[in-house]
């Protein structure tokens, strides 16, 4: 019988289910059109992150490297009109490309693009929701260096409130994530950062392995709770 591979089901599941528009395919094209990595999230990957937005009622979206703006449109897509995403991206060549790909796909005015070191602009965004009325964030996506991780996680946490859920890519990494001496800094970023979500009595919290054309990773997701009384 012919062969099967994981790739062949995400293509599969990708036409019969998750049904991507035009507008995902036109984020794409122009990424590779622009030399960018290929390694943004899979179509069924972005529609989860789009359906966890919804299903919180999510307004306000947090994301953690953009890259193309593939999964930020996802998300932007999922908060409607009257919602917004504020996206990080380490490099400029990169935002530029998802500043005209959001815009394309008519949610430009709804994503806020930061530009620069991401535990900067985090630092930068809590002291701009200081004092601020509730919580900056309802969704948190994480999806940046996987070192930075631990930080990114306690400065989400400074914007959050109980509810709000947090969602990490990239915790399994073909297994690296079992090496626990490791010295590449992204493997010990994912590793402290799950361990950081069990054992913070702030977090309840999961990870899910996945396999697909990315081929075998996992994603974390963690919610909010709500302060011991
Ligand atoms: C890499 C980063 C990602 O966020 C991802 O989903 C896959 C690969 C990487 O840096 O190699
Ligand atoms: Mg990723």
């Amino acid at each position: 019988r012919t062969t099967r591979s994981w790739a062949d089901v995400d293509a599969h599941l990708e036409r019969s289910i998750v049904r991507p528009d035009e507008s995902f395919a036109e984020v794409q094209r122009r990424a590779q059109e622009a030399s960018m990595p290929g390694i943004e999230v899979s179509a069924g990957t972005g529609k989860l992150l789009g359906l966890l937005a919804e299903i919180s009622g999510a307004r306000r979206v947090l994301e953690v490297g953009t890259l193309a703006g593939f999964s930020t449109l996802w998300m932007a897509r999922a908060v409607g009109g009257d919602g917004a995403v504020v996206t990080c991206e380490a490099e400029p060549a990169h935002a530029d490309v998802a500043r005209t790909n959001l815009d394309a796909a008519g949610v430009g005015g709804r994503v806020d693009i930061r530009v620069g070191a991401a535990e900067q602009t985090l630092e930068q965004l809590v002291e701009e929701h200081r004092g601020g009325d509730g919580a900056a964030f309802d969704l948190v996506f994480l999806d940046a260096d996987k070192a930075g991780n631990p930080r990114y996680l306690q400065l989400a946490l400074q914007m959050a409130r109980p509810g709000t859920v947090i969602v990490g890519d990239n915790v399994v990494r073909d297994g690296a994530v079992l090496d626990a001496d490791s010295s590449d800094p992204d493997i010990r970023g994912i590793r402290q950062f799950l361990q950081d979500q069990g054992e913070d009595p702030r977090l309840e919290a999961t990870a899910v392995q996945t396999v697909g054309a990315k081929g075998w990773d996992g994603f974390s997701l963690a919610v909010v709770r709500e302060p011991a009384s």
